[in-house]
């Protein structure tokens, strides 16, 4: 096991809850009044994901698309073209330099995540950064320190947190149905592309984690980490892998990775002392379904004896499927993002967010051993 090298999300968010003031924006009177303003966005990267986020602030109301940049051309010009003729530009500098532009959307590669927000920063323009938010977790402190320091917003594109099935789950756990978390177990597999630079852990592993740092109060903060993964078809990186974190009541964290699967999984049990949640997301007729299910163990003290012994009872009630909206993530995503810049607040899944799922990442990676293991691994006799 690896110490992710954990911060309180507590106090991270306390950091964060100053930005109105440092942005200037005051209460609720000057958000209600600014609601009506359209905010300019540029969205940088016109590859398979930028063209989602330019169609989603193409069609809100709160925002327009001022620009599309990709240092490939016609690949931009092909996307404007689609979302209104936006401008086209290839380098980032045109539209950092134009004052009209209140914000970036970054949706190229991670490993250039960190200096095209700190570019932007520094033009002063809002960033919503797509997943992973960046290339290491020392660059994540930085653009969330940059961001702070210069009271502008940084949000992380953690999409699935924006679904109508995610949003529910988070609202269950808060009110208590579930009662205290006692593990939590992801499945994400398919037949997936191997990636030329990320493993299997960084390339789908964000997901879950960022889902579960969303719904558990507090955030994912784990004390360790560990990993093992495997490379069968000799890929040079793991292609399949298991990622395990303990919750701070003795229950676990499981999220289970897999580019090689013929069959396509995503599901994530959520079980807890009241109730057990699953979430099926590839079954839209009940993404989520509550088991009213579960094992309760009580101690009691035989008559007569000293001895304690464990009596186990299970209960098998109701199973329920709660209502959800059809409404696409990316939508209220950028929604999310408007309405932080313009409460002076930080979005739902910040900077901060991102960068408890990076720790998490690196100190799987630090951790992760490709089978066979020699070092955590116990020979069977
Ligand atoms: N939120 C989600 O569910 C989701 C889904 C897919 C991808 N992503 C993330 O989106 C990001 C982009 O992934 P992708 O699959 O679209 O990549 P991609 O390779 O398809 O596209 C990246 C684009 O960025 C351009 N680019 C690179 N550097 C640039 C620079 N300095 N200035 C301007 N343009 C530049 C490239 O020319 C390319 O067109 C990644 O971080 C990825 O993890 C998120």
């Amino acid at each position: 096991m690896v110490s992710p090298n954990v911060v309180d999300a507590a106090a991270s968010w306390d950091g964060l809850r100053g930005l109105g003031a440092r942005i200037g924006l005051s209460g609720s009177a000057d958000t209600v009044a600014d609601m009506g303003e359209v905010l300019r966005v540029a969205v940088i990267g016109a590859g398979y994901w930028g063209p989602n986020l330019a169609r989603n602030f193409t069609s809100s109301p709160h925002w327009q698309l001022a620009a599309i940049v990709d240092l490939d051309t016609a690949r931009a010009h092909r996307v404007a073209d689609t979302v209104g003729s936006p401008e086209v530009f290839a380098d980032v500098e045109d539209v950092l330099a134009d004052p009209s532009i209140d914000a970036v959307a970054i949706a190229t590669p991670a490993r250039t995540h960190h200096a095209l927000a700190m570019r932007a920063f520094a033009a002063g323009k809002h960033v919503v950064v797509e997943k992973p938010m960046a290339d290491s977790s020392a660059h994540a402190r930085e653009m969330n320190d940059e961001a702070r320091r210069r009271g502008l917003v940084l949000m992380t594109d953690h999409t699935y947190c924006y679904t109508p099935a995610v949003q529910k789950i988070r609202e269950l756990i808060t009110e208590g149905a579930l009662g205290d978390i006692l593990y939590i177990d992801s499945t994400r597999i398919n037949l997936g592309l191997v990636q030329p630079d990320v493993d299997v852990f960084w390339d789908l592993a964000p997901h879950d984690l960022s889902i579960i740092d969303f719904v558990l109060p507090g955030g994912l903060v784990p004390s360790e980490v560990s990993a093992y993964g495997a490379d069968p078809i000799g890929a040079g990186k793991a292609c399949v892998g298991h990622l395990m974190t303990p919750l701070e009541n003795g229950g676990m964290v499981h999220v289970h990775v897999n580019w090689m699967s013929p069959t396509k999984i995503r599901q994530m049990v959520i079980a807890g002392t009241r109730r057990t949640l699953v979430w099926d997301d590839l079954n839209p007729q009940q993404r989520l379904s509550v088991y009213d299910r579960g094992i309760d163990l009580k101690h009691q003290t035989s008559e007569g004896e000293e001895r304690i012994a464990a009596m186990v009872s299970y209960r098998l009630g109701d199973t329920w499927a709660p209502a959800l909206a059809e409404r696409e993530a990316l939508s209220a995503m950028v929604e999310e993002f408007g309405a932080a810049i313009r409460q002076g607040r930080a979005p739902r899944t910040d900077g901060e967010s991102g960068l408890r799922v990076l720790k998490v990442l690196e100190a799987a990676s630090a951790d992760l051993q490709l089978a066979p293991a020699e070092s955590h691994s116990v020979r069977v006799a």
